[in-house]
């Protein structure tokens, strides 16, 4: 009832020096900034500081045993952090900067403040591409929590409007530097378990999770058989929450593994068709390859252009006129994998 924070006048500024710098200062005056990344935009704050770090979970109205992911400037950053294994190295080498998060054990004299992680014993982790987050990064010098700059169960955002649409009102400023490249959340990867897919695929993972499989670059035979069992833990993704076996984290019996996997966490707000090869009478008709419908994710049919512009189009679907939601059929391959992962979690209803 009582907003948790003083509403704010949210105001937007065009990506430069003028908005980073008025970024870094709430940022230091432990208020939450939403910002541009790579893939979405985020609700940044300082993640050692455990009072602006509430500020984040009250903002979106997020469940606070929902950890959020940390973004720092690059590796070295990150070792101070968590604890690297020889995959993870390799991982981080890879793709770094760019939209991989690594669910990595935290260690002791991180300095994160126990809110981010949710008591858990991991910290998610990464280092963003996108030159606004990384702006921020600089001028603030603190490693920044940033879940998306969504309210809790809503689509992510990948434009500055998305934010505030959703949030205006709970934050002070959302820096605008246009709509976000990837259009997907990153991947996370804990150890060999994908426990969200995202713009980095399996495919590009499966060389670095299973390298006696892949010993030089390029093709293998057994690739396709791998893809087919191993990497994406469809049985963690199909479930949302998980007890994680054996880990040390204080949240005891019940312990999620990827507590943000719930299955309504990308929800808009009407009820949504998959696999819809033709729109029913009321529906918002997304299509994919074809050129028709209301919007076309991509009309030359092209996966990663349709990860970009996915959450665009649920947004627009959510504020048409029309009573419910059609998308046509996404193939599943590739980032594909993350488009239709996203599309389940939109289309379920409790
Ligand atoms: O692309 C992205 O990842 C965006 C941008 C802003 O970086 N961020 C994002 O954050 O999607 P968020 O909070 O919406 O999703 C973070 C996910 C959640 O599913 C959360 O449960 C998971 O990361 N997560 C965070 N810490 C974790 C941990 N220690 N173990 C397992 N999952 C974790
Ligand atoms: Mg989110």
């Amino acid at each position: 009832m009582t907003a948790p924070n003083p509403p704010f006048e949210t105001r937007t500024l065009p990506y430069g020096e003028a908005a980073i710098g008025e970024a870094a200062a709430l940022i230091v005056a432990g208020q939450p900034v939403a910002i541009p990344t790579e893939t979405v935009y985020g609700l940044a704050a300082d993640a050692t500081d455990s009072a602006a770090v509430a500020r984040i979970y009250a903002a979106k109205g997020r469940p606070s045993f929902n950890p959020l992911i940390v973004h720092v400037l690059d590796l070295a950053a990150a070792q101070k952090i968590a604890a690297f294994d020889t995959v993870a190295l390799q991982l981080a080498e890879a793709f770094w900067p760019g939209p991989l998060t690594l669910v990595l054990p935290l260690r002791a004299d991180a300095g994160i403040a126990s809110l981010v992680t949710a008591g858990l014993g991991t910290v998610a982790i990464r280092v963003p591409a996108h030159r606004a987050m990384r702006a921020l990064l600089e001028a603030t010098g603190q490693p920044l929590a940033a879940p998306s700059a969504n309210a809790s169960g809503g689509i992510s955002p990948t434009r500055a409007a998305h934010v505030v649409a959703s949030l205006g009102g709970r934050i002070a400023l959302v820096v605008d530097d246009g709509a976000t490249e990837a259009g997907l959340e990153s991947t996370i990867v804990q150890g060999r378990s994908i426990l969200r897919p995202g713009p980095i695929t399996a495919d590009q993972l499966h060389r670095y999770f299973f390298p006696l499989v892949f010993p030089s670059e390029g093709r293998s035979p057994v690739a396709s058989v791998l893809e087919a069992s191993a990497a994406v833990d469809h049985d963690r993704l199909a479930t949302g929450l998980r007890p994680s076996p054996g880990t040390g984290s204080g949240l005891g019996k019940g312990t999620i593994t990827a507590p943000g996997q719930l299955e309504s966490h990308y929800a808009p707000s009407k009820p949504l068709r998959l696999n819809a090869t033709h729109a029913q009478a009321g529906e918002y008709f997304i299509g994919f390859g074809s050129g028709s419908g209301d919007i076309d994710l991509s009309p030359a049919a092209n996966l990663s252009e349709a990860a970009a512009t996915l959450f665009d189009a649920l947004h627009r679907a959510d504020a048409s006129d029309s009573a419910s939601i059609a998308v046509a059929p996404i193939p599943a391959t590739g980032i594909g994998v993350a488009i239709n992962d996203r599309l389940a979690r939109a289309a379920h209803r409790d």
